[in-house]
């Protein structure tokens, strides 16, 4: 199986030199926001955006300083959002450790994630990548949006699945395009090429999520977040989407009470848990998962054969197999 650590391997120069562009454009002479910048930095995550970025980069042609902007500016506001998103779902642990809402309270990360929007749009303004800056906010547009859709969804109950594809494609896919789009656009590559590397980013974007969606179902693994939180915090996903779909009358009414109004009772959450995985759920989230990465594959398969195409093939499989 490919390791992410295998796959850096094929860019490790690039994802370097980017690592030190990240770091310096997080710099502050503030001495709280330097800590917590530096808080940040020694925790960092799996980086599978700003390889999406290099890869296709290399995949269409040549990595340029134009790669590198698209790299850091996509780390940065996904750094951004996953501080912000700590505060909408109260969740208290982050790449292993505590979540900056957890150290310094919501409303010091409401104002880091502010600051790390900021400093990326600084980033490309200063660097004249507008084309890349409209990419890119349309992405983090869309993600807003895709998570209050998603808290207007928690308060009724009442999400199909199709409104589940719907949100997941805004919160997380649209980033994922963005950064095989960047990638593309970042060396010249035509606007069929970028296209194409969009909806291939999309797709596994997609699957991305619900491989998210499905560790919240396994208790007890080692993820560096939390489990289980998700139906305490409402949210439904696509296994238990699937198990409300799919019970007797009876059943989900029970299933939905308990969501609705003992979702902080532990024992009770843990029945509804312990029913979306004797209901078939986990298979049939984790069968269109896998249906999604490979229609990513086959897009990517219409690209010439180079070592890049090989890194992302597993980079798209690592997305659907990795452990957390
Ligand atoms: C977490 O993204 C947020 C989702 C879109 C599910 P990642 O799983 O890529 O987070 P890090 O950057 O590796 O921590
Ligand atoms: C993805 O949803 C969050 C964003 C796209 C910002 P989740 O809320 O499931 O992500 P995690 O599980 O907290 O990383
Ligand atoms: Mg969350
Ligand atoms: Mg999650």
């Amino acid at each position: 199986m490919s390791t992410v650590t295998n796959i850096k391997k094929t860019v490790s120069g690039e994802m370097e030199l980017f690592e030190k562009k990240f770091r310096s454009s997080l710099k502050s002479s503030a001495p709280l926001l330097d800590k917590i910048t530096h808080y940040i930095i020694k925790r960092k995550g799996k980086q599978v955006r700003p390889l999406f970025v290099f890869l296709t980069a290399k995949l269409t042609g040549k990595v340029t300083d134009s790669t590198y902007n698209a790299a850091a500016l996509i780390e940065l506001l996904h750094t951004a959002t996953l501080v912000h998103d700590d505060v909408v779902d109260d969740a208290y642990e982050r790449r292993g450790f505590f979540s900056l809402n957890a150290l310094w309270k919501n409303k010091i990360a409401v104002l880091v994630g502010d600051y790390l929007l900021s400093r990326g749009l600084l980033l490309s303004i200063d660097r004249g990548e507008f084309d890349l800056l409209r990419l890119v906010s349309n992405a983090v547009k869309e993600m807003s949006e895709g998570e209050l859709r998603q808290i207007e969804k928690t308060r009724k109950l009442n999400i199909t699945e199709e409104v589940y594809f719907e949100i997941i494609r805004q919160k997380t896919a649209t980033l994922i395009a963005a950064c095989c789009a960047s990638g593309g656009a970042s060396n010249g590559s035509d606007q069929k090429t970028i296209d194409k590397l969009y909806k291939m980013g999309e797709l596994t974007g997609i699957a991305f999520q619900i491989k998210d969606d499905l560790f919240d179902y396994g208790a007890g693994s080692k993820i560096g977040k939390p489990t289980g939180i998700d139906i305490k915090e409402k949210k439904m996903t696509l296994p238990l989407i699937y198990a409300l779909n799919n019970a007797n009358q009876s059943t989900r009414k029970k299933l939905i009470y308990i969501i609705k109004n003992k979702n902080n009772d532990n024992k009770k959450v843990s029945e509804v848990i312990d029913y979306v995985n004797s209901s078939g759920g986990i298979e049939y989230a984790a069968q269109k998962m896998n249906a999604y990465a490979d229609e990513a594959k086959e897009i990517l398969m219409e690209f010439p054969e180079n070592e890049a195409r090989q890194s992302l093939f597993n980079l798209i499989d690592y997305t659907i197999k990795r452990v957390k």
